[in-house]
């Protein structure tokens, strides 16, 4: 059985399984960290690029937060010492901002989240570094479209299986894998709350979505088999085949009539190739 809870907004309830429903407050506060982090991924478009490091990259995640007033929620998160995620190829997600340099030819998935006034903004994007196989590039776009197509089916009276049905029939049309490791979460106070999102499941079944739930969807699609394993680092996992992998991420909020995007770009660089001149 699924509980919903009515919040109020003044206090931080645990993660104790049951579903949180928001109300203006929170879609305020949810609105303003997702906004930041929209922007942040913004910023890094004219820097992803070839020779750049990720750790640069992952530097001015940390300064652009903090300059915002926000905090990364990744820093000091379960041992995690790095303020974005930043995952390159055939790694599927988790991937730690090194010494290691960006080459022509990657695709790289980069995953913030700062936390503002209490309120976890969590979403990624695809980026293309210099010339991009098309294979790679056809694998990037349909992974978007997971995510938008996902969306659409995130309003009052649906199920929590609609959105990943529809997910998952999109990506095993063109034979992609969808990873079923790591799902999307409930969101906002907390970083990873009730529910899980999965994004490969049966349509009508799971939680009933009602207004004032908040949760990101963030499909990983490989372009191989679904399969993932973790390296020895304990964080960063790969596709088992060594395919490449994609994923996009939004937090979003049910609302009257169907979601709210708390991370839309505000520039409009919704996936690559972003027009840098507008970047
Ligand atoms: N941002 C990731 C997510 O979408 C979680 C990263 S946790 C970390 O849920 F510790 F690996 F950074
Ligand atoms: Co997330
Ligand atoms: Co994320």
């Amino acid at each position: 059985m699924t509980e919903y809870v009515t919040v109020d907004e003044s206090d931080v309830l645990p993660r104790d399984g049951t579903i949180k429903l928001h109300g203006p407050a929170g879609f305020e506060g949810m609105r303003k960290a997702g906004r930041l982090a929209a922007e942040i991924l913004d910023a890094l478009v004219p820097l992803v690029k070839p020779g750049v490091t990720t750790g640069e990259l992952d530097d001015v995640v940390r300064q652009m937060t903090l300059d915002a007033g926000a905090v990364p929620a990744t820093l000091g998160y379960r041992g995690y010492t790095h303020s974005c995620c930043i995952s390159i190829n055939h790694v599927v997600c988790h991937g730690i901002p090194s010494e290691k340099t960006l080459k022509d030819g990657d695709i790289v998935n980069i995953d913030v989240t700062p936390l503002l006034d209490g309120w976890h903004g969590d979403t990624s994007r695809m980026y293309l570094v210099g010339d991009v196989p098309l294979k790679a590039r056809r694998l990037v776009d349909t992974t978007y479209e997971c995510l938008m197509i996902g969306i659409e089916h995130a309003k009052p009276g649906a199920r929590l299986g609609d959105i990943g049905a529809a997910i998952q029939a999109h990506a095993e049309r063109q034979r992609y894998g969808v990873v079923r490791e790591f799902c999307g979460h409930g969101v906002g106070r907390l970083f990873h709350d009730a529910p899980e999102v999965v994004h490969a499941a049966r349509a009508g079944t799971g939680p009933e979505l009602k207004p004032g739930m908040f949760f990101t969807i963030e499909p990983m699609i490989n372009l191989g088999k679904p399969g993932v394993k973790l390296l020895d680092d304990g964080w960063t996992a790969v596709t088992r085949d060594r395919s490449l992998s994609a994923q996009f991420e939004h937090s979003i909020g049910i609302t009257e009539d169907g979601c709210e995007i708390f991370t839309l770009s505000p520039k409009g660089l919704h996936k690559p190739p972003y027009d840098t001149a507008t970047a």
